[in-house]
């Protein structure tokens, strides 16, 4: 969700207006994805990188997660939704996490979809820990070092039990990854697009999507493989 802060330099705001405008998108899209029948939504909220900000912006991007939190937490129930997050959020402030981890249990049993925030999240980070996690297990002999693949491995990611992401979707124009969902996103689609998160709307996510679906995924197979249906070609909506 990049581009909040030349969104509001644009229009001679501060940084928080366009952070401000960017949550009324967050609405809007997750409502949107609900709509189109997304299993699946992760927004990338905050990074580990994020903390580097100035204090001033930081403190106001916290204050806007618990408020969405809050308000946010009846939409979730209304839409069926799943709350989830990746990240290491033992970070984050008191008020927030005890927020999320409410809202967390309350829709624990919600099917409908999953809505995951990657609030300190990183991606190298997440390897790290995941190593750890793995390293341990081995030790205790909950694990076996010697059947390690990529399988038993990626349990141990924050994603462990989420499925990989299809389309990454980055805004702003930047062309670059920024330390989301690197392992994960191995055979993802990538979508560029100019527009700044804040003026991104259902009809861009819808979009992304249609151009998405026109796209052929060959995961390593020959096209020919594809179009004799050894292959899926996992349509998000139709
Ligand atoms: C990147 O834009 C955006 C962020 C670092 C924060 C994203 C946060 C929100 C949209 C609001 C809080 C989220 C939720 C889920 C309530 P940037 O500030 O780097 O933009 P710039 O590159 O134009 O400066």
């Amino acid at each position: 969700m990049d581009g909040n802060g030349r969104w509001a330099r644009l229009r001679g705001l501060p940084r928080i207006a366009g952070h401000r405008e960017g949550v009324n998108r967050v609405r809007d899209i997750v409502r949107a994805a609900g709509e189109l029948g997304i299993k699946c939504l992760t927004l990338y909220a905050f990074s580990c990188e994020n903390w580097k900000r100035p204090k001033e912006e930081v403190d106001e991007l916290m204050k806007l997660l618990e408020r969405f939190l809050r308000t946010q937490a009846k939409e979730i129930r209304k839409q069926g939704l799943r709350l989830r997050t990746i990240g290491d959020i033992a970070a984050l402030p008191e008020k927030v996490r005890s927020l999320l981890e409410k809202t967390i249990a309350e829709s624990a049993g919600n099917e409908k979809g999953t809505l995951v925030l990657a609030l300190n999240y990183g991606s190298r980070q997440e390897v790290i820990a995941a190593v750890r996690a793995y390293a341990l297990a081995v030790r205790e002999g909950r694990e076996d070092l010697d059947a390690l693949d990529w399988d038993r491995f990626s349990r141990h990611l924050y994603t462990g039990d989420l499925p990989d992401p299809d389309l990454i979707i980055r805004t702003s124009g930047e062309l670059r990854v920024s330390n989301f969902l690197l392992l994960q996103g191995a055979y993802a689609e990538y979508c560029f697009v100019q527009k700044s998160w804040p003026d991104f709307g259902p009809a861009d996510l819808r979009e992304a999507i249609e151009a998405y679906n026109a796209r052929e995924r060959r995961f390593g197979m020959t096209g020919e493989q594809i179009c004799n249906g050894t292959g899926q070609n996992t349509r998000l909506i139709s």
